[in-house]
């Protein structure tokens, strides 16, 4: 059974081996308690933990919904339909995919990919935010409004979000629609290329010190 880890356990690791360990070490013993996580029914129904990938020390962290079909069978964020316009938005603003590290706000794939129940996004909670902890980017970017209510603020709207840079624990955060959303509706393609540019200048920005 895997522990939703709380502040006080990166179970894996003593107090002194966590100061030494770096963030590689820390995200992979993390991946490895995710993956016998039974915190919520999910996982009776899916195939894969989905964890999420990229590179421990990115600088841009995105948070998704939930692993769909093609994501549950490879295990890996963000590799089907949306995943595929995700990876085009990326590299048209500049960013490799290896130089960020993808989510989501769940870790399995919820049935007939509906939206996750407000239990399973509590459930899976802990684990999003040590991934946060450990990562601790400089932005993150919010996919979808499940992303968004989790979190920044319950409710709130993309529509409304979007556009301005929020603050969660010392990350900005920003908001655009999820990609499934843009394929659904082209009006949305340019809000989000938008978004990705803002994104995008900040980053090279906040490199130049
Ligand atoms: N949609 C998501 O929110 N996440 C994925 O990983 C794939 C599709």
């Amino acid at each position: 059974m895997g522990h939703p880890p709380d502040g006080s356990q990166l179970a894996l690791f003593s107090a002194s081996q966590r100061e030494q360990a770096g963030k590689p070490e820390l995200l992979g013993a993390l991946a490895d308690s995710a993956h016998a996580c039974r915190a919520c029914s999910l996982r009776a129904g899916c195939r894969s933990v989905v964890f999420g990938e990229g590179d421990p020390h990115a600088r841009l962290l995105l948070v998704g919904e939930g692993p769909g079909q093609v994501e549950d069978e490879q295990a890996r964020p963000f590799v089907g339909p949306a995943g595929q316009l995700l990876d085009r938005i990326l590299l048209a603003a500049g960013f490799r995919r290896e130089e960020v590290f993808i989510t989501n706000v769940v870790m399995c794939r919820p049935p007939g990919n509906r939206v996750p129940l407000p239990e399973e996004v509590a459930a899976c909670r802990p684990w999003l935010e040590r991934k946060l902890a450990i990562i601790h980017p400089e932005i993150i970017l919010c996919l979808g409004a499940l992303a968004l209510h989790t979190l920044v603020e319950p409710g709130l709207a993309v529509g409304r979000a979007r556009g301005r840079w929020l603050q969660r624990d010392g990350s900005l955060v920003l908001a655009t629609y999820h990609p499934a959303a843009v394929l659904r509706d082209p009006g949305k393609r340019r809000p989000v290329w938008e978004d990705f540019c803002l994104v995008r200048s900040r980053y090279l920005e906040s490199a130049r010190g």
